[in-house]
C-alpha cells in the first residue's frame, strides 16, 4: 500500500502556509484531507463503520474558492460549529487549525476557482442506532477542486430554469447535515426536466428554497423576497453576505413566504449558495419577464462580487 503523502496526525506537522506560499508543492495529482493526513485522493476513505457513512450521521460545509483564497470563511466555520453543536458532534480540531488544514488542501491542489468540501462525522463505533455514550473522535474529511470558469460564466450571464418540487426533507433543515436524500431525488428531477435548480415547496404549497441553494424573488413591487429564517431553511451564508451588502445599498428584502404561482409572476429571480448567484430565467417553464437576467439579480450579484473580492467580470456560480 502506498504511504500518505503526509501523516499530521499532530497539527503541528502540518506545513505552514507561508512554507508553502513561498515554495508550493504541489503533487502529481489530486490530494484530499482525511482524519489528520493529506492523501492522494484516489486512495482517500474513511472506515467501513463512520457514523458518517452508515447513518448519515456527520455535517458539513462547501466554501468557494476564489483566487487561491476561500471566500467568506468565517461565516462557514461558524455555521459549522453551529450544526455539530446542534447534534452534539465534537469539533475535530481548534477552528484555527482547521482553517490552516482548510487553507492548506487549497494551496496543495493549487486551486484558483473551485470549491472546498469539509465533513465531519461522528466518527467510528460499531454499528448501533443510538448514538454512543463514550465521546466519540469524529472524523474530519476535506476535498478540493477546481470549477471551469468559462462554463460558471456561461450560466451566469444567462440564467437557469428551475423546477417546483415536493419538499419531503426533515424538520431541522438549519443543520447542515450530510441527509441530503430528498435533495438529491429533486435535483435528479431538475435535471431530468432540463432545469438546473428544483425549488422546494412545503405542505403550504410556499417555497422553502433550493435543493442546495437559497431561493431568491424580485417580487411585482421592485422587493427582493427570500424565505424567514427557521428550522425549514438552511441559513444560506451567501444569503446572509446578501443581506449585508444588500443593506449597505439601500435594497429592500422582505423575510417572506412565497408560493410558485407568485414567483412565476415574479420580475425577476435568482438562486444563490457558497458556489456564487445564479439567475433564474424560467420556473416549471413559464418564463420569467423577457427571459433575461434582471438589473436587481445584477446588481446583487455585483455587490456580492465586490464584497467576496471577487472581480465582478469572474463570479462564480452554483453547482
Ligand atoms: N449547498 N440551501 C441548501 C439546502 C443548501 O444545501 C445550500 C448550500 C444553500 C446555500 O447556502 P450557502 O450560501 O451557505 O452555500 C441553501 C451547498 C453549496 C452544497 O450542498 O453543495
Amino acid at each position: 500500500m502506498k504511504q500518505p503523502l503526509r501523516t499530521p496526525r499532530r497539527i503541528a506537522r502540518i506545513p505552514s502556509l507561508t512554507a508553502h506560499r513561498s515554495r508550493p508543492r504541489a503533487p502529481a495529482g489530486r490530494v484530499s484531507y482525511v482524519d489528520g493526513c493529506f492523501v492522494r485522493h484516489a486512495e482517500a476513505g474513511v472506515h467501513i463503520e463512520d457514523r458518517g457513512l452508515q447513518f448519515a450521521d456527520s455535517v458539513y460545509e462547501v466554501c468557494g474558492v476564489v483566487d487561491s483564497r476561500l471566500t467568506d470563511e468565517p461565516e462557514h466555520l461558524d455555521r459549522l460549529e453551529r450544526s455539530v453543536r446542534e447534534i452534539e458532534i465534537a469539533m475535530p480540531m481548534s477552528r484555527q487549525a482547521l482553517q490552516l488544514v482548510m487553507r492548506n488542501l487549497v494551496r496543495i491542489n493549487r486551486v484558483r476557482s473551485g470549491l472546498l468540501y469539509l465533513q465531519v462525522t461522528r466518527g467510528t463505533a460499531r454499528r448501533d442506532h443510538p448514538i454512543p455514550q463514550k465521546t466519540q473522535r469524529s472524523t474530519l474529511i476535506m476535498t478540493a477542486h477546481a470549477l471551469d470558469p468559462a462554463g460558471i460564466e456561461a450560466k451566469r450571464q444567462t440564467g437557469i430554469a428551475v423546477i417546483t418540487a415536493p419538499d419531503q426533507r426533515w424538520a431541522r433543515c438549519d443543520i447542515k447535515t450530510t441527509q441530503l436524500l430528498p435533495n438529491l431525488l429533486a435535483k435528479t428531477a431538475a435535471r431530468r426536466a432540463g432545469a438546473y435548480e428544483a425549488w422546494l415547496v412545503d405542505r403550504e404549497g410556499l417555497v422553502t428554497e433550493g435543493s442546495s441553494t437559497t431561493a431568491w424573488i424580485v417580487d411585482k413591487d421592485g422587493n427582493l423576497a427570500t424565505r424567514a429564517l427557521t428550522q425549514a431553511i438552511l441559513p444560506g451564508v451567501t444569503r446572509r453576505i446578501i443581506f449585508d451588502v444588500a443593506r449597505a445599498a439601500q435594497l429592500a428584502i422582505h423575510e417572506r413566504s412565497y408560493s410558485p404561482g407568485e414567483a412565476k409572476k415574479a420580475r425577476e429571480a435568482f438562486i444563490s449558495s457558497a458556489t456564487g448567484i445564479y439567475p433564474v430565467t424560467a420556473i416549471d417553464g413559464v418564463i420569467l419577464g423577457d427571459g433575461r437576467p434582471g438589473p436587481v439579480t445584477r446588481r446583487v450579484q455585483e455587490l456580492y462580487a465586490r464584497r467576496s473580492g471577487m472581480d465582478a467580470g469572474a463570479v462564480k456560480g452554483p453547482r
